[in-house]
């Protein structure tokens, strides 16, 4: 396996971006993100899609998914321009998780399993350093510059009731998406709540095996 195919899965906060990050520098693969991608995208116009709101920002502020239509464009389009990739944020639901299969195959397919509780406890403390995209944590993983303290940023769906309802949403449509890979036999599940490092060692070593 050269360059590997990954698929990363979890909840949100699961700590996918921050293992993602060092997947594509260890492995030298595109990270492929549908949030950052959506993030970046907040405004396009998708009226012409004619569905409920007009904007990728209308769904993300409340929690909701962006309609499949918009996010599987995002994704085969990325995916057709990688050689290997890490994918973070796809499929949240069976219909993405069936357009996937039409799109690649996988070598690896990674679920970090983290609870409830830690959940909202890391995506409340989450922040981001505009400058840099570096992702920090309030007490978990705070930055040691005063200046990049100062400077850091909560994300718009972090706040504690977006988070609940990112939580539900991920109860209804991203756990069937788990187990449809578990029962496939596929799914390589890691312990999210050790330390990231941990994480990490986990994380490479299940790669590697793969390879
Ligand atoms: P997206 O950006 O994908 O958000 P998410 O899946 O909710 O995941 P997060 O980015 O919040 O968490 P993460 O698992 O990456 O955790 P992180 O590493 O940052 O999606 C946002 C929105 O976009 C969705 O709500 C939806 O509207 C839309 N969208 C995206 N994809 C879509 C799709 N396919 N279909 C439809 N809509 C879509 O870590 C979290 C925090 O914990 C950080 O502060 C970090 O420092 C800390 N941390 C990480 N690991 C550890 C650890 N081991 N121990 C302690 N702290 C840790």
């Amino acid at each position: 396996m050269v360059q590997p195919r990954i698929l990363i899965l979890g909840a949100p906060g699961a700590g996918k971006g921050t293992q993602s990050a060092k997947i594509a520098d260890r492995f030298d693969v595109d990270h492929v993100t549908t949030g950052d991608a959506l993030r970046g995208n907040k405004e396009m116009d998708i009226s012409h899609l004619d569905l409920e709101y007009d904007t990728p920002r209308e769904y993300m502020d409340r929690g909701e998914l962006v309609p499949d239509a918009v996010v599987n464009a995002i994704v085969d389009e990325a995916l057709s321009q990688a050689d290997g990739f890490v994918l973070d944020g796809y499929p949240r639901n069976l219909e993405q998780a069936e357009e996937l299969e039409g799109m690649t195959d996988l070598d690896v397919v990674l679920y970090l399993d983290v609870s409830e509780d830690e959940l909202v406890h890391r995506l409340t403390g989450r922040r981001m350093d505009p400058e840099t995209g570096e992702i920090y944590h309030l007490e978990y993983n705070p930055p040691e510059d005063p200046a990049v303290e100062d400077r850091l940023v909560q994300r718009d769906d972090d706040t504690e009731e977006t988070v609940k309802e990112r939580l539900r949403v991920y109860r209804e449509n991203t756990e069937p998406v788990i187990e449809h890979y578990e029962e496939r036999g596929d799914l390589e599940r890691i312990d999210g709540e050790q330390s990231p490092d941990e994480v990490w060692a986990d994380v490479k070593e299940t790669i590697e095996d793969a390879a």
